[in-house]
């Protein structure tokens, strides 16, 4: 009887820990590196460091990275891979060609771990940690981020030409956001990331002259911010290389300060400042312009849904050895 009772309870705690086991390595984890990859964290942090000090722009160019990575089919690494002969990427999608940036940082980050912790951490996860450390790095929140993302072996193009356009309504952004299961708010507090980071000129230059075929700019866009942009974007010029800040007064720094413009009339794409046209979106663009810690805090509860969106786990998907490229 008392030896059934004790064979009873270590078969209880055999099968505790197996499908413990079973239920934790088909989720994200926050310690899911903690044994295969210790210094992960310390890796991650300092690639970007080396990469935002040579080019401050970069911390946004990560942050974009890792959105445009999780938008398209979930955060898989899919945006990472090169078109081959026989392959189609994300990277000449539309909205990612001439415009991604960060693609190097992302391979040389993963070339120090694949020496410290050969294929262990997928490349997805190393995009997720470098926007939460690109973030931090430019005066912004951190957040802890569970980890253990596993990489696609797939890519969609057409998917990522259906990435939220800046000439698009609104109602049409907050749709796209909402079939991935983030919400309204979501769609304000992440737009917040549109406080670092630069813009080409094609991506507003409609506002500046004919609006709407209305002859005149925009009347949403402050007077001021227009004739600055009038002279870094002429009207028949067409070239790619003109860029102007997303956020005017504090550039390269992550801050509440563009919701601030937003209420001045001074957000730059037509699809920023429509935040402040709806009746749904404005109070919150108003209450964040007030309270930055308010929008710190919500920042990186959004970040974390939008990094859980999607995502391969357990025995889906791979650790790709080189970010380009499935194995
Ligand atoms: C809400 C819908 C969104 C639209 C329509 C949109 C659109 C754009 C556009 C048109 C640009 C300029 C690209 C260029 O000219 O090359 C841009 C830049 C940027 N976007 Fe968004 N975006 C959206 C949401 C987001 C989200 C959710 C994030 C991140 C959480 C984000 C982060 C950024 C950053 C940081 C930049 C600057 C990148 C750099 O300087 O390299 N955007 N976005
Ligand atoms: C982590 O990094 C520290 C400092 O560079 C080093 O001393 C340590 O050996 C590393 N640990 C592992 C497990 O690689
Ligand atoms: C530094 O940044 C420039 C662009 O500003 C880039 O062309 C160059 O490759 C970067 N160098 C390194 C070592 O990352
Ligand atoms: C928001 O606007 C819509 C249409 O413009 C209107 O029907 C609705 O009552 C408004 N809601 C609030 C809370 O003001």
């Amino acid at each position: 009887m008392k030896d059934n009772s004790s064979k009873l309870i270590v078969f209880l705690l055999i099968s505790f820990v197996f499908l413990n086991h079973l239920l934790v390595s088909s989720q994200l984890d926050y310690r899911f590196y903690d044994d295969s990859c210790p210094n992960l964290t310390r890796i991650v942090r300092y690639g970007v460091w080396m990469a935002v000090s040579n080019d401050t722009r970069m911390a946004a160019s990560l942050l974009r990275l890792h959105f445009h990575d999780c938008f398209v089919n979930g955060c898989d690494g899919s945006l990472l891979l090169d078109d081959t002969s026989s392959f189609k990427g994300e990277k000449n999608a539309l909205p990612n060609m001439n415009s991604v940036r960060g693609y190097e940082v992302i391979d040389d980050i993963k070339a120090v771990l694949e020496r410290v912790c050969p294929s262990v951490v997928s490349c997805t996860d190393i995009v997720t940690l470098a926007a939460r450390e690109a973030v931090y790095l430019a005066g912004g929140p951190f957040w802890p981020i569970p980890l253990g993302r596993r990489d696609g072996t797939t890519a969609s193009e057409s998917e990522a030409n259906r990435l939220p356009s800046p000439l698009e309504p609104l109602e049409n952004i907050i749709a796209k956001f909402t079939s991935k299961g983030l919400d309204v708010k979501d769609v304000v507090v992440l737009s917040g990331a549109h406080t670092f980071g630069l813009a080409r000129c094609m991506m507003f230059k409609h506002r500046l002259f004919n609006f709407d075929g209305s002859g005149n700019p925009d009347p949403e866009l402050d007077v001021m911010l227009r004739q600055n942009l009038q002279s870094v974007c002429p009207n028949q010029d067409d070239s790619n290389d003109k860029l102007a800040p997303l956020d005017t007064y504090t550039i390269s720094r992550f801050d509440n300060v563009y919701y601030r413009n937003l209420v001045n009339k001074l957000g730059l794409l037509q699809s920023d400042q429509a935040l402040m046209k709806h009746n749904t979106t404005a109070p919150l663009v108003v209450s964040y312009s007030r309270y930055p810690y308010l929008f710190n805090r919500d920042f990186g509860a959004s970040m974390v849904k939008l990094a859980n969106t999607g995502v391969l786990t357990g025995q889906n998907g791979e650790i790709r050895k080189n970010c380009r490229v499935v194995n």
